[in-house]
């Protein structure tokens, strides 16, 4: 149980480049959390570089084949158990999480989506973006909740403009560096909201 002198502990789970790890990590100075573990799907993950250059531990946990959903999930669970984190924040994780995991964090789990959710969930999101003719695209930070891929209550977005010579790697760019500003301001308030909550909860 956490007490009001602790602040949240928090892992970061990565799949990829890591470029929004590199911008949580770079702002961590003006969020009250911890980053206390940094974990990838993916042994040759480039974001790992970013958590060893903070010095924020790392751990690989691969899904092996065959794996079940749920398996993996209790696998995933481990170093967060191991570094005693209280919440979640994915940053380019291309796994699904299973119940197991989701039931472990519920309503702690953050995560950010390059569309204007409930717009374009899922893959590929700037291509639909743009094949559907949208004037306006963005990203979004979301909890993750049970049920659908990126849905879950929506913490905060911010509007990119998308232009008529955009194409899907134009338009990534444009939006990835909306979420290096957006994803940690949007960490900050979650974390001091969850800090009040608990010095409400103990008075
Ligand atoms: C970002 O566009 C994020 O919104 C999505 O996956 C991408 C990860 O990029 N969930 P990076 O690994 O943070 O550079």
């Amino acid at each position: 149980m956490m007490t009001t002198t602790e602040r949240p502990r928090v892992a970061i789970l990565i799949s990829g480049r890591g470029s929004n790890l590199a911008a949580i990590l770079e702002a961590a100075h003006a969020i009250p959390a911890t980053f206390a573990c940094v974990v990838s799907s993916r042994d040759d993950a480039p974001g790992l570089h970013h958590a060893r250059a903070h010095g924020v531990p790392t751990y690989i946990v691969e899904r092996a084949r065959g794996e079940t959903r749920d398996d993996y999930a209790r696998r995933l669970l481990e170093p967060l158990a191991e570094t005693a984190c209280t919440h979640v924040v994915l940053a380019g994780f291309m796994q699904i999480l299973g119940d197991p995991f989701l039931a472990a964090y519920p309503r702690r789990i953050v995560n950010i989506h390059p569309s204007l959710l409930p717009a374009f969930p899922g893959l590929d999101p700037h291509r639909r973006a743009i094949e559907a003719g949208a004037h306006v695209s963005g990203c979004t930070v979301h909890l993750v909740e049970p049920g659908e891929i990126d849905g879950g209550r929506v913490l905060a977005q911010v509007e990119v403009p998308v232009f008529s010579e955009d194409d899907a790697d134009t338009l990534e760019a444009r939006v990835l560096r909306a979420e290096h500003e957006l994803y940690p301001t949007t960490l900050a308030t979650f974390f001091e909201g969850f800090a009040q909550e608990e010095r409400g909860s103990s008075a």
